[in-house]
């Protein structure tokens, strides 16, 4: 950015911190903003009834049973929050090599999305993650050949699950598995089935990242994948110009929006992208972000409030247009009692 400085007065004639001096004067001349209408909230669901289970390393977010999921949801729209995010905590028992309870249009998400939708319909949107490490007793994102996550194969069968789950009501696909291709063949067998109107948001920039840790415990996969890593699909945190190429790629196969992941350690990614691209970004705060401000604020080291309102921030100055984050519910309250 230019910002002309050889333009401007210099000291003592400008004095920058005469516009810092009052807190209406720093409200004037604000840059960025968070608002309640950049939140999207994720959510674990588990089986049973009323049921509320905790998650260690998520102190604070919880697996909810179907019917707190939608009590969830309706706390979620009293405080304005305009989409969650829903993630299934597949019993162990249906978790297979080939991953088929992805296509059973009765689990677990399935029911959940249906439940939403039931309960709300339009008032709050509901997106579901593409990528079959929930259903897999492999812990992978996609179908295992001889050792390798093979690419077309699971490409067949996400397009499927989108399906599957655009039928029971989801408005926004979310890939996240990072196979070469998907984003278009998705749109394709979305449309075919008549749901050209159901949104795709790319995790175009999803990283082999180690602040997935307490995610795996809250779905259940950690054990699956065991000493297993992501490395040969998601991408080398290195890298910063291939960045560049995946989201260009999905927004040729006809992603609505990109999603970088993780958030606050890639937050030079969400800046180029947005810049690069100008369109819809979003930003995931992921599990262990939160992990670790929720840890550092409980140890009394961080002011918890401050801390989250600071990192959400910082994602809009980067220029992200929303942030999925396990903070939102409590950020919404935060912002509705500013
Ligand atoms: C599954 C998926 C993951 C996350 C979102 N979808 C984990 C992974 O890729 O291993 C991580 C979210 C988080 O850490 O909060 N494909």
């Amino acid at each position: 950015m230019n910002i002309g400085s050889e333009k401007f007065a210099s000291f003592p004639q400008t004095r920058l911190r005469r516009l810092r001096r009052h807190e209406w004067s720093r409200r004037l001349v604000r840059e960025s903003r968070l608002v309640v209408d950049d939140l999207i909230w994720p959510l674990f669901i588990c089986e049973g009834r009323q049921r509320a289970e905790p998650i260690s390393s998520l102190p604070g977010v919880e697996r909810l049973s179907v019917d707190r999921i939608v009590e969830a949801v309706a706390a979620a729209i009293d405080w304005g929050i305009p989409a969650i995010a829903l993630f299934p905590a597949t019993p162990a028992e249906l978790k297979t090599p080939a991953c088929q309870e992805a296509l059973n249009p009765d689990n677990l998400v399935c029911r959940a999305v249906r439940a939403v939708k039931e309960a709300y319909a339009d008032q709050v949107g509901v997106l579901c993650d593409v990528a079959l490490d929930p259903y897999a007793s492999h812990g992978h994102d996609g179908l295992v050949r001889d050792g390798y996550v093979v690419n077309d194969e699971t490409v067949d069968m996400l397009c499927r699950q989108a399906v599957v789950q655009a039928t029971a009501g989801c408005d926004i696909i979310a890939p996240s598995d990072m196979m070469d291709g998907r984003v278009g063949a998705i749109r394709q067998a979305l449309d075919a089935a008549n749901f050209q109107h159901v949104q795709i948001m790319a995790y175009a920039a999803k990283y082999a990242s180690a602040f997935y840790g307490p995610f795996r415990d809250a779905v259940g996969s950690s054990a699956n994948l065991g000493s297993g890593d992501k490395r040969t699909y998601q991408m080398d945190p290195a890298n910063h110009a291939e960045a560049l190429r995946e989201v260009a790629l999905d927004i040729a196969e006809g992603a609505d929006s990109v999603m970088v992941k993780p958030g606050l350690p890639y937050l030079d990614i969400v800046q180029r992208v947005k810049d690069t691209f100008g369109v819809p970004t979003f930003a995931y705060q992921v599990s262990g972000e939160y992990a670790m401000l929720a840890a550092a604020a409980a140890q009394g080291w961080l002011d918890r409030e401050q801390a989250i309102g600071e990192s959400l921030l910082a994602f809009k100055r980067a220029g992200a247009d929303g942030v999925l984050t396990y903070f939102a519910r409590e950020v919404a309250e935060l912002l509705y009692r500013r």
